[in-house]
This record gives C-alpha cells, structure tokens and sequence, in this order.
C-alpha cells in the first residue's frame, strides 16, 4: 500500500504515553529548546527496524498561546514528536489529582488517599471526569494522525481511559494497551470508586499487556469479580468478544550501557570514583525519590547494619540517587524532608571528621556518569514496596561484567521474577532482613558472585527492550487478524 506521506512501507506505530520523550523549555514567544530523554521505551523503540514510531504525548509544559503551541508542534515534528496540550487545571486535577494521587498509590497497594476516603468525594469525582477529558484530548490527537493500517499502542495508567476513546472514533484501529506499574490484587482494585468504569475502558483494546504473569491475572480476576465477565486462557470474554490479555516482561537496551563502559569520558569517571572510595566497599541506590522505592526503608536497613556491624563502619559507602519527581505532589514533598531528616541523623550518628556512610543527591545523573557509578559499585539496593519492574536493577547488571557486583532486590518488584535467582531477593519491610542481606553481599565470595552475576547477565542480554517492543507490536498484529478470522466463520 502506498503511504500519503511518501514513506517507505514499514508499519507506523503510534506510541501515546503521558509524557513525550522529549521536555520542552519556553525560550521566548516561539523559541523552545529540547531536551530528549533516551528513556527505556525510546531505546526500545528506536532499536525495532519493522515500524516507525511516531510519539503522542504530553511535553510536560503548559503552553496557552496559539503562536507557542504551533512553534513547538513544529519543533517536536522533527523529533517524530506529536504533542498534547493540556492546561495547567487538567495537568493540576488529571495528572498531579487522579493519576498520581489516586491510581499510583493504589496500584502499588499504598491504598487510596485517606482524604478522599473520608469526605472529599466531590475532589474525586472531579479528578476523575479531568482523567477522562484527558484522555478525550489525548484521543482527539491520535485521531487526527492516524492512518489506516497504523498500530495505537497506548501506554501506562494515565491512559486507562483511551483504548475506549479510541476505539469509540473507529471500531477497526488495533490497539494495545500497556500497563508499566503492577497491577494490583483485584482486592485492592475493588476499592477504586471508579473500579468498573476503568476495567470496562481498559478491555476495548484488541491485546492488553503486563510485565508479570501475576499482574496480568489480578487483572483478569478483577475483570472476572468486579464486572462479572468471563476469563479464559486468553484473557476477558465478554459477550463473544475476547480481549487478550498477556504478560511481557520489558528489558533495557543492554548494548548501549555495555558499550558505554568503553567510553573515555566514562573511563575517566570510573578512575576517579576508583580514587574517591579507595578501601571502601561501595553501595548504591539509584531511584525517583518515590514513596514505592523503599528509599527510608532501605536507610534505616543500612543503619541497622552499620550498628550492628563496628568493623565495616569505615569500610562501606552507600550513594544513593534520588531523582526528585512529581514535586507538586503533597505525599512526594513530605517524603523529601522525611528521607533528608533520616540521612542526616544517621550521618551524625556514623559520620567521622572526614567521611560520612551515606552520600545522597536530591537529583538525576547524566547517562554516563550513572554507568561510570553502576560499574564501581559492589552491592545495588533495590528495595521498592511495590514497582512495575524495576528497571534500575538491569542497567547494574548490565553495567558489572567486569566487577560481579551483588544485586539485593525486593521481592516485590517485577525483576524479582527474571533476576530473582541471581540476586538476595528481600522484603524491604523486614529492615533486619535487609541488614543482613547487606553483610551477606559485602562478604559473598568470589565464586559466588561469579555464578549469581552470569545468571543475571544472561538474562538482561537476551531480554531486551527491542524483543520485548517487537514481541508486543507482533502479538497485536496477530490478535487483530485472529479477531478477523472468528468474525468471518
Ligand atoms: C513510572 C511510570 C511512567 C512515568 C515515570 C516517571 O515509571 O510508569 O509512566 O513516566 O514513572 O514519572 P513522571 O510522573 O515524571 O512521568
């Protein structure tokens, strides 16, 4: 078939997530400068030969004026950018409100806020109807670019809404749907005012994807309890429509962080890190300063085992990054003063004229410094609560071929199920546990890490983020055709 735009015939793929890959800073009236994140999904994406991606999305910035949203609609063309232009009360109500107040919390079983389990039904009510005018805008976009034959994969929890938008506008778009954070016991589900109204929007999409075969059947339960439909081996049934539902366990682009280790700059980096913690064991944290990261669960577990352990006082480092996120948010700027109040105690308590146990940055690395850290560092903690995947503990492991570092990972994030029988998987809960998962680490021997560390490396090398894009788009493709088929006989 020939394209309108003269392009070869690769098939398009439209990618709608909240945020674009690319944060736009206001200039001037109608000068913007880019800044382009090579986050996980645009590694993936740019790696899959089979399609050209396309992004939908939001670019971060409230952009009023008609000069300015038409400047930088042109500007983001040139980086296959399309984006969605939301003001500062639906970005306030749909993005600060309902998706990182109600469904981030609950999703990752911190339960709903409590303010709104009490009396403020009305700030929720108004939350959710700017979830759905969200994703109406989100939908028009999508709408207004697509052409027949494209795929529409829609990403994430603050899209619950548009695989039914989407599908309202043309019975006949493929879409997927894709779900990054777990998804929770239908038990927890249930207790969402919106419960059905999401599930419901969320099943109109053709194949519908988790990272674990456990999120995907809390999913099919919840379909199943909540709304009364059926589920099969293949995933929700409702009045002979079958939606799939499946689990695809996402990767990083492992190449890119290996090959980074040969760059000089980096090389550069390792040497001094080697100088700065020379006689000292390094520990590292790397995380969005988030309440799902078990960031002051895992400090105090670190001051547990410095307690109890005298002889490694000044022997052991733990970095911990925490990349401030969603600042407007409440929740968020209480746990900054809680985890600053928790470091700074423990730095007193431990600390000596010249050195303190815990280094932490309120604020992101540049890509390089960051492998430069994961390849000097002999222990990563990853203790979230609750997470997706955790796509943190792969980038180490990509990053320690050389080294063989320990991985200590919660059992509750995703990676617990692929790098579970290479890492110390913990409860992050149990700080006592953690403690002693840290003496376990710094004293593992050498064979030891050996064995863990190869079955992590293979793991992360042959899982990528590509096979696992590839896998998805392939999978959406054939349940659209199968769906055909069944209609046919
Ligand atoms: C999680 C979500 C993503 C989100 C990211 C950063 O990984 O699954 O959808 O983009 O956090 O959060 P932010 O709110 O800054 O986009």
């Amino acid at each position: 078939r020939e394209r309108s735009d003269g392009m070869p015939n690769r098939q398009r793929l439209l990618v709608v997530a909240n945020r674009l890959p690319v944060s736009a800073v206001r200039r001037g009236e109608d000068s913007w400068s880019l800044d382009i994140s090579a986050g996980g999904l645009v590694s993936a994406l740019l790696g899959v030969k089979e399609f050209e991606a396309r992004w939908i999305g939001w670019a971060g910035v409230n952009v009023p004026d008609e000069i300015g949203q038409k400047t930088l609609t042109k500007e983001l063309a040139e980086k296959r950018c399309i984006p969605v232009f939301l003001d500062e009360e639906v970005v306030h109500q749909y993005y600060n409100g309902y998706c990182n107040n109600i469904l981030w919390p609950l999703f990752h079983y911190l339960g709903l806020p409590q303010e709104d389990r009490l009396a403020t039904t009305r700030s929720f009510q108004s939350q959710f109807a700017a979830y759905k005018k969200a994703n109406q805008m989100f939908a028009d976009v999508v709408n207004e670019h697509y052409e027949e034959g494209d795929v529409v994969w829609c990403h994430d929890y603050h899209l619950m809404f548009l695989p039914k938008c989407l599908k309202e506008y043309n019975s006949k778009m493929k879409v997927g749907w894709f779900l990054h954070t777990p998804f929770p016991s239908s038990e927890i589900h249930r207790t969402l005012p919106s419960r059905s109204e999401l599930l419901r929007a969320v099943l109109a999409a053709d194949l519908v994807g988790f990272h674990t075969y456990d999120y995907a059947r809390h999913f099919v339960s919840a379909c199943t309890r909540i709304l009364g439909l059926e589920g099969t081996p293949e995933g929700v049934e409702d009045q002979g429509k079958l939606t799939r539902v499946a689990a695809f366990p996402i990767g990083i682009d492992s190449d890119r962080f290996i090959q980074a280790l040969e760059v000089p700059q980096v090389r550069e980096h390792v040497k001094e890190l080697k100088e700065r913690f020379a006689g000292r064991k390094v520990m590292l944290g790397v995380d969005r300063l988030d309440m799902i990261k078990g960031i002051p669960q895992k400090i105090l577990a670190f001051e547990k085992f410095l307690e109890e352990n005298p002889y490694w006082r000044d022997k052991v480092v733990l970095l911990q990054i925490a990349v401030p996120t969603r600042t407007d948010v409440p929740e968020y700027q209480k746990l900054t003063s809680q985890v600053h109040e928790i470091v700074g105690r423990i730095n007193g308590r431990f600390g000596t004229l010249t050195a303190v146990p815990i280094h932490h940055l309120d604020r992101s690395l540049d890509f390089h410094a960051l492998c430069a850290l994961y390849s000097v560092t002999d222990v990563a903690l990853v203790t979230s609560l609750r997470d997706g995947m955790n796509l943190v503990s792969y980038e180490f492991v990509a990053c320690q071929d050389s080294k063989r570092g320990v991985l200590i990972l919660s059992e509750f994030a995703g990676a617990a199920q692929s790098l579970g029988a290479g890492a110390i998987l913990v409860n992050p809960w149990n700080i006592t546990e953690v403690a002693a998962a840290i003496g376990q680490a710094l004293n593992m021997p050498a064979e030891e890490r050996e064995k863990r560390h190869r079955h992590n490396f293979d793991h992360v090398t042959n899982h990528t983020s590509q096979q696992w894009a590839e896998f998805f788009v392939s999978e959406l493709n054939d349940t659209v055709i199968e769906a055909q088929q069944r209609i046919r006989q």
